[in-house]
């Protein structure tokens, strides 16, 4: 096992402003990456840049909405100008709130493609452009247990996550003979404000949702974090158009009658 060391490289992040974006922020800047960290909110971006620099690290805030492709065009040209190059790619924006399928219209259906699945498409795309004349790079992105499985309410959200997948894989194998790796980390529930928020509007609360899960606990924003340096670094050289579960174990599950 190498020594995970990434300095002199640039690590970008959609979603950087909170949960698993923020703690795989500052994991990569605190092993010496420069870190662009975006978010649609710029108080939380900028945060997130506070608690790098207050830990010796490097990072920039680029705030915009990766929802929008010109948005994502320009955020990975920022990342270029003030780094002069890209090393990583991050594709970590996404969310949904569990709701049925015939209850989404056509605007929401829209807004959901483009936060779960344009966002990574076209992320990639300018960010493939940067890697392949630079000799390589790695992209990542966040899927979730709902693109590999199906969960109740989160159909649409599904098959964008699913889509996601499907991206990275066809990036590795598009790619891969050019030095580009493209992995994609499933988490299960994590314990970020956004799933927090909506496990306190169901009846039992998160502690019900913990006492659930197999292994009796939430994840942590930092476990995915892990898990993205990891697939990052040289020690994954040879992982590509992988799909990694980090879910404890809610992968394995076989749904059955009480
Ligand atoms: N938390 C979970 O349990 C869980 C489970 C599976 C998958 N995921 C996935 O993990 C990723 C991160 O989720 P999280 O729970 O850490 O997030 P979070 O709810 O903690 O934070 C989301 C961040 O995204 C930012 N954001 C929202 N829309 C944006 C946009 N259009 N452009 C840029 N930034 C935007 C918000 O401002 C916020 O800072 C998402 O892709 C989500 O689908 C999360």
């Amino acid at each position: 096992m190498n020594t995970i060391d990434f300095s002199g490289k640039t690590v970008l992040i959609t979603a950087a402003g909170s949960g698993i974006g923020r703690a795989s922020a500052e994991l990569f800047a605190s092993h010496g990456a420069s870190v662009i960290v975006n978010d649609i909110n710029s108080d939380a971006a900028e945060a997130t840049v506070k608690s790098i620099k207050e830990n010796n690290g490097e990072a920039t805030a680029f705030v915009t909405d990766v929802s929008k492709p010109e948005n994502v065009d320009a955020m990975i040209a920022f990342a270029c100008d003030t780094y002069g190059r890209l090393d990583v790619m991050f594709n970590n924006a996404g969310g949904s709130f569990p709701t049925p399928m015939l209850d989404i219209d056509l605007d929401e259906y829209r807004r959901l493609m483009a936060l779960n699945i344009d966002a990574a498409y076209f992320a990639t795309m300018a960010a493939l452009r940067v890697m392949l004349p630079q000799g390589g790079g790695c992209i990542l992105s966040t899927s979730s247990g709902a693109g590999i499985s199906a969960v109740p309410g989160l159909g649409v959200y599904g098959v964008a996550k699913a889509g996601v997948i499907a991206l990275m894989r066809s990036v590795a194998l598009e790619y891969g003979r050019h030095g580009i790796r493209a992995n994609t980390i499933s988490p299960g529930a994590m314990e970020t404000p956004g799933l927090v928020s909506w496990l306190k509007t169901l009846p039992g609360g998160v502690k019900d949702y913990n006492d659930a899960q197999p292994q009796g606990r939430l994840g942590r924003p930092e476990e995915i974090a892990d898990a993205a340096i990891f697939l990052a670094s040289d020690n994954a050289s040879f992982v590509n158009g992988a799909v990694l579960p980090v879910d404890g174990a809610v992968h394995s599950t076989l749904w059955q009658p009480l």
